[in-house]
Parts: C-alpha cells; structure tokens; sequence
C-alpha cells in the first residue's frame, strides 16, 4: 500500500471559450476521508467532476494524480474508471426505460460486448449484492421509471460501487442527495461510512450544508471556479463560515415568507386516486401556500402530477371558480388551459427543452397565450426574460444561450421563472429549492411567497421540512395516500415529527 492520494489535482483549470468555469483548483482527497466540494450555483463543482469522468478535456498544465500516477494531458472516461474514480452525476444518468440490472451493468462493459452475450442471471445477482451493500431491496428487474427518486438515487450509487474494488478508489457524488428522503439518508450515510471505513473514500457536493456538517471530514469551497481559502477541517468550520466563503455574504437560513390569503373561493380538490394516492380531498385558497409532504410510498409527491394532469388520475376532481375538471378524463393541455401549472421535480424529462434558449424557455409558457409563436414580439420577450434573470440572479446572465449551458441550479432557476411573471389560477411546486445554493433557496422562497402575494393559489410539494415552514400557511400530511396530518404555520420540526411520528411510535412500542 502505498501513501500516494487517491486523488489529487494540481492547477486544474477549465474553460469554455472565454469562460473560465475552473481556475488553477488544487484538491486532494485523502485515503478514508468524505471530502466535501461545495460553491454557488455555476462556481464549476460538476464541470470538476466531468474533467474527473474524463468527460471535459481540462486546459493545458493541469495535473490529475491517482494513487500517486499521473493520468497525462487528457485522461479518457476508461482512464478514469480504472484508476477507481467512480462518479454519481447529479442527475443521476440512468436509462429510464431500462431495468436496475441493466443500468447498473452499462459502463463495465464494453460497448461489443453489450449484447446477448451478457449473461443477465449473472448481472442480476451482481446488482442484488451491490443493492443490499446499501441496504436496498429494490429489484433488480425493475424498470428505473418505476422507481421513486429514493430509489434512483440508491441505483445509480450502486452502479457507481460496481467499478470499485473495495478499500481503494474514490467514489464522487455530485448532488446526489438531494432526492432522499430523511429515513433513507441515514441508511445512505451509514453506507457512505461503511465504504469509507474499509479504505475507500468520497468526493461529495451538496447544497446542504448542514449534511456537509454532517458527513465529511474536510471541505473544499469553490468560488467563480477557483478555490475560496484552504481546505477546511469540517469540525473546525461552521456552516456560517462556510457561507460566507461562497457567498461572500451572511445568509440568514431561517427565511420566513408566509402571506395572507385571499378570500376568494378555494380551489376544491375532491377523491383524488392514482397509483398511490387513495381519495384525497383538500382545499387551497387564492393566496394561500399549502405544502404537503409525507414518506416514500405514501403518495404525496405523486399530488403534483395527478393535479395538474401531467400524469392521469384513476378518479377525482378539482373544481376552480364553479369549474369542474374531471382529472381522470383531462390531459395536460386542459389542465394547463384552465390554469393549473406545474413545476416538477425533473428538470430533463419534463422541465426545460436544454436545447432552446434561457429566453425562449422562460417565456414558452406564455406564447401558447399569445398565439402562434412567429407573434412573439422581441420586445416583450426581452422585458419578460430580463426580470427573471434579475429576480433570480441567473448566471451567467444570458438569455441567448442553450440552458443546457447552464449550471444545474441555474437551469432550475430558469424553470421556476417560467413561471413567475405568468399568472396561473394554481401553481404546484415539486422541490421548488432542489439544487440551488443557500443564497438562491432563499431568493426562491420570496419569490414563491410573491406570488402567492398576486392571488394565486400554490402547492409546494417537499421532503424539506425548512423550506415548507419558511413559506407554507399549512401544510398536510399524507400516510398510505390520505391525509393524516393538517398543520397551521408549522415549525419545521412539527412537519419531522408528522411525517415520521407514525414510524417511530412504532418502533417504540
Ligand atoms: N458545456 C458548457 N458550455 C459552456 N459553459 C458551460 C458548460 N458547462 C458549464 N458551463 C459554465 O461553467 C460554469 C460552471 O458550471 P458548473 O455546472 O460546473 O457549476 P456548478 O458549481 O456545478 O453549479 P450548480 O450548483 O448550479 O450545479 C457555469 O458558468 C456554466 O454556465
Ligand atoms: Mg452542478
């Protein structure tokens, strides 16, 4: 065994034509250690991780070391994989339409030999062992579209541990957290520290700072791509301290945004069923902030969809000024056409069209209003896109550019603003504040809090039990597809103790 870093990076840096997303960054990760990478929105963690994938070529000069061995100019995703780096992106890269096995399979193959001559009893076995390393009992022949995010994230964890030999290697995780509900993220972290106990070790970037606290050893923070101070000891720093080195700001973490409701006529929502979801009802007001929330399986996060009529609901109704909209009838076009907006979780499948504009997705909501596209005045288009831009602090401030561009919290930025400016009769969040950084979850509560204040009625859907007491008038509970729970401006722990309480009253007793 030798005493060489697993990894180590010497005046990396990076650029995109004049942008430079990496400044001479210099990181090592130690044997045994959960490091943790964190920055702003668009500070250049995840462009750090492709150049570790082998995906981005990085600039001339920059060195990158494992186990001591320098990987040369331009290390190739198979460099990478051999030397034992393992990456989780942050959305996940999984094939939807494939199963658990087969996705955990892609990548140690090569491509020829992708073909009937894998032997798939085999593949399965090998995924069932990697899943209960983590504790899972996801089948292995499942289709990934029929997993819950949870679960997506625990298969993409274990595909990444496939390319390990245990004791050795570095496993990088760039956001890939943030899907997991509180129970599950402790099975996770425990996993973590298993892999890390036996000699292995992890690259780790969240947005949450207090599971940076939490989890790693020592912390790296990225600046505008460079690196902002030394390498921190974890128990040495704060969460204060480390916002102010990528900010360089106080941030207050404890936003409060709530705003009165109108008196207009509530929204009724009545018998709602789906997959999971067995006849809700509930009312939210014009005005009015209600979240909702609820463990895995019990079919809160499926609400936004059937509501909205992204996905088609077995029976129930939402009744909207005297209007009823039978939403086991309506498709999205109705839905969307009688007001019901929604902003999901999943910004690829469903969010943003990463080939078109920042412009031309922010205001697409709209067109449709507007008429036919070829109408779109440039003028309104400009003035509309500006003041999302600036309410949210996009960067870089571009409206001409793919937001495929984007860094990953700025293209959720984008999404949110589809909606800002627009006037909906209701708007349904799915994690609203999912991949931001602390500074913009903050500037995103406001603005759902404003437009609230305009009289629209808003769902936030979120296993975030801050974000839902910083901006919800109620929230409500959900347990085996009811509602078990109505809370008034709850504290965050009062929503922990709900969604939770049925559990560990249980294990109590
Ligand atoms: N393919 C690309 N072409 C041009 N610019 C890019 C490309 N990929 C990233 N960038 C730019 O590089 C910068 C760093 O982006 P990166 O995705 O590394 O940020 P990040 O720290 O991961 O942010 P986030 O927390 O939002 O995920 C951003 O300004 C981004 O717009
Ligand atoms: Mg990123």
């Amino acid at each position: 065994m030798t005493d060489a870093a697993p990894l180590e990076v010497v005046g990396l840096s990076k650029s995109f034509g004049s942008v430079k997303a990496l400044r001479d960054v210099d990181l090592t990760v130690r044997r045994g250690e959960v490091h943790g990478l964190v920055g702003q929105n668009g500070s250049g963690k995840s462009t750090l991780v492709k150049v570790l994938a082998g995906y981005h070529a990085p600039d001339r000069g920059s060195v990158i070391k494992v186990e001591g061995k320098d990987l040369g100019a331009q290390p190739k995703l198979r460099h990478m994989r051999e030397a034992g780096i393992a990456i989780v992106h942050q959305d996940f890269g999984l094939v939807l339409n494939k199963s658990v096995a087969e996705n955990i399979a892609v990548g140690s193959f090569v491509p020829a030999r992708w073909s009937r001559r894998v032997n798939w009893r085999r593949e399965e076995q090998v995924a069932a062992d990697l899943l209960s390393r983590l504790e899972s009992h996801i089948d292995p022949r499942a289709m990934i579209e029929d997993l819950s995010p949870a679960d997506r994230s625990i298969v993409a964890i274990a595909r990444a541990l496939r390319n390990q030999r245990p004791g050795s290697g570095v496993i990088v995780l760039d956001e890939s957290t943030r899907a997991l509900p509180k129970d599950a993220l402790e099975d996770f972290y425990r996993t973590l520290r298993g892999v890390v106990a036996a000699g292995g070790s992890a690259l780790m970037i969240s947005h949450n700072l207090e599971e940076i606290m939490q989890v790693t050893d020592r912390v790296t923070v990225l600046r505008d791509g460079a690196k902002s101070g030394p390498t921190m000891t974890t128990r040495d720093s704060s969460e204060a301290e480390i916002a102010l080195l990528m900010l360089g700001k106080i941030v207050t973490q404890d936003v409060h945004t709530r705003v009165n409701e109108s008196p207009r006529a509530p929204i009724q929502v009545r018998g709602l069923s789906g997959r999971l979801l067995t006849g809700a009802d509930l009312t939210v007001r014009p005005g009015e902030v209600l979240g909702v929330s609820g463990v895995a399986g019990s079919g809160w996060d499926e609400l936004p969809y059937l509501l909205t009529g992204a996905r088609r609901a077995s029976s129930g109704t939402v009744e909207i000024d005297g209007r009823v909209i039978d939403l086991s009838t309506a498709g999205p076009a109705r839905c969307i056409a009688a007001g019901l907006a929604l902003l999901p979780e999943h910004r690829i499948d469903h969010g943003l069209a990463m080939t078109l504009t920042v412009a031309e997705n922010i205001t697409l909501p709209r067109v449709r209003r507007r008429g036919s596209p070829w109408h779109i005045g440039r003028r309104w288009q400009r003035r509309e896109t500006d003041a999302v831009l600036d309410g949210l602090d996009v960067r870089p401030r571009r409206a001409d550019i793919p937001v495929g561009q984007l860094s990953g919290g700025n293209q959720q930025k984008v999404m949110l603003g589809k909606w800002l400016e627009g006037q909906p009769e209701l708007l349904v969040l799915h994690e609203p504040t999912q991949a931001v950084d602390v500074g913009a979850r903050e500037d995103i509560l406001k603005a759902i809090a404003a437009i609230a204040g305009r009289g629209v009625a808003v769902v936030v859907a979120s296993i975030q039990p801050a974000d839902l007491a910083a901006v919800c008038n109620r929230v409500l509970i959900f347990h085996s597809g009811r509602v078990t729970h109505e809370l008034f401006a709850p504290a965050p722990d009062d929503i922990v103790d709900a969604v939770y309480g049925g559990h560990l009253e249980l294990q109590e007793g």
